[in-house]
């Protein structure tokens, strides 16, 4: 006892609850607040598809996130850590989560954080020239035919690659007030205020208004489309950083005397707000640009990868003056919100692998950020955006899903929700009532489980993206497989003390 005493003594901690909700908004906002909530919005019937994706934020973003929160908060420990303290056979799931995130979701996430790198130094003198289009894929990624041709490394990816992984290992080895939380409260000030500032300036733009019409003018009939709703569901848990295992990390190193519920409502809200206010600032500037070349907006607008790499840049040049300006501080806004994303998902691995193995961090974070760094340079090759396509797809669509479907049955049903329900509500102020109970236990997981099936069916009647089956077996599904059994492997090494005694000895 005395030794687990120890460690629930050593646990690190939030110097304050502020400091906490700046790290965990920090991980939530990321690079797909930015550009791919405004596409989708435009793309699933604008205004209208805010209905979706509220449904979708109130029941399962929201009760998933007080569900991991609140898992974390009890158990006082990673992902594994907490699973294994609810049931040994499940302790796999939770490092699968982080297995998966830390070996695919981060290593070509960086790799996207350090394109927009590029282009915020790009932006100085508008280096994407006059067709930013071909300057992209041919000048700049040199993309080849297909994932199976490698092809050569693009140098300055790799070198803004390098200085992505620098930052992320210099913070997290700091640990968590001196690295995670002092970092988060720069990024987030910065980030709110910079994006402000982009917002702002671009409704001031001609034709700004007619951007935002297009945005969020309401087509309710596409409601009926299922694709719609799936967007909405999936966009929810990706943004809100669920199933990442970072939620239960982040919440590890909350006191004892914490508001779940209220912290949980407020990253959540913070989170879609955030989104939702920057997509004024994608349309607008959208609107200037349809205006400025005098063609449709439906026809300037583009996805997610080319709607930042291709019309922004092109829509940049345009603008009448501090157009350079204005590029630095879009791309820089990438960038905060892409490292401190990038930064939890770190610090999620590296608490599970202290929490067993009770391996020193600052070991831990130099070993990882090497290996990270490593791995993602198959992202950094000519095919890398081929290869980030199909690994990005089959994480977020399946791993992402599956594991939160696995969540929620471990919590929800095996532990019980009520269990972790009545520890929420002892600590909290803000008290969560049953009707949380239904959503973990039956309302999330069976949407989820739509979604689930509803990909898998879609998979099956077309080739994801065009890529050959061999493509979509070899690196998506088996990045799955692989990423599992290395889970259960490490889940059957044993602990170097019971993940249990730290959280009672911290009772
Ligand atoms: N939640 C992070 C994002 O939206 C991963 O990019």
């Amino acid at each position: 006892m005395k030794n687990n005493g120890m460690l629930a003594h050593h646990r690190p901690q939030w110097k304050t609850n502020l400091g906490f909700l700046f790290a965990a908004v920090g991980s939530a906002i990321g690079l797909g607040n930015i550009w791919r909530f405004s596409y989708l919005c435009y793309k699933n019937g604008g205004g209208a598809f805010l209905i979706p994706y509220l449904i979708a934020l109130i029941t399962v973003g929201l009760p998933l996130m007080v569900l991991e929160l609140g898992l974390g908060h009890k158990m006082r420990g990673s992902a594994p850590a907490s699973m294994a303290s609810v049931s040994k056979k499940w302790e796999w799931l939770g490092w699968w989560q982080v297995i998966f995130v830390m070996f695919g979701i981060v290593l070509y996430y960086s790799v996207v954080i350090s394109w927009c790198l590029n282009y915020f130094f790009f932006s100085f003198d508008l280096g994407w020239g006059p067709d930013p289009d071909t300057f992209f894929f041919k000048d700049f990624l040199m993309v080849s035919g297909g994932p199976h041709q490698i092809g050569h490394l693009r140098t300055p990816v790799v070198f803004t690659l390098l200085l992505i992984w620098f930052l992320n290992w210099i913070i997290v080895f700091k640990g968590v007030q001196k690295g995670l939380e002092r970092a988060n409260k720069i990024f987030m000030p910065l980030l709110f205020s910079l994006t402000a500032v982009i917002v702002l300036w671009s409704l001031k733009l001609p034709g700004a208004k007619e951007g935002i019409m297009v945005y969020l003018k309401p087509d309710f009939s596409r409601l009926k489309d299922p694709h719609v709703w799936m967007d909405a569901f999936s966009q929810i848990f990706f943004t809100l950083s669920l199933g990442f295992g970072i939620m239960i990390t982040y919440a590890s190193y909350l006191p004892r005397k914490s508001n779940i519920v209220k912290d949980s409502l407020a990253i959540g809200f913070i989170n879609c707000f955030f989104s939702l206010f920057a997509g004024f600032g994608v349309f607008a500037i959208l609107g200037y640009m349809s205006q400025a070349t005098s063609s449709p907006i439906t026809e300037v607008v583009s996805q997610s990868i080319g709607l930042a790499f291709v019309v922004y840049p092109k829509a940049i040049s345009l603008l009448p003056y501090f157009s350079r300006a204005f590029g630095v501080i879009f791309f820089g806004i990438l960038v905060i919100a892409g490292l401190s994303s990038a930064i939890s998902i770190t610090e999620a691995f590296t608490s599970s692998l202290i929490d067993k193995f009770h391996y020193p961090r600052k070991a831990v974070t130099s070993v990882l950020c090497v290996f990270g760094f490593l791995g993602s340079i198959v992202f950094a090759t000519q095919a890398g955006i081929h290869w980030l396509d199909i690994v990005d797809h089959f994480l977020t669509q399946y791993g992402l899903v599956v594991g939160a479907i696995c969540e929620c049955v471990l919590i929800a049903w095996i532990y019980k929700a009520q269990r972790l329900r009545q520890h929420i509500n002892h600590y909290g102020d803000w008290k969560l009532k049953f009707w949380w109970d239904m959503c973990v236990r039956v309302i999330s997981p069976l949407v989820l489980i739509f979604i689930f099936i509803s990909s898998v069916a879609e998979e099956l009647s077309v080739s994801y993206g065009g890529y050959s089956r061999v493509a979509i077996i070899l690196i998506g599904r088996d990045w799955l497989i692989y990423t599992l059994f290395v889970a259960i492997i490490v889940a059957s090494h044993p602990w170097r003390s019971d993940p249990k005694e730290r959280m009672l000895a911290s009772e």
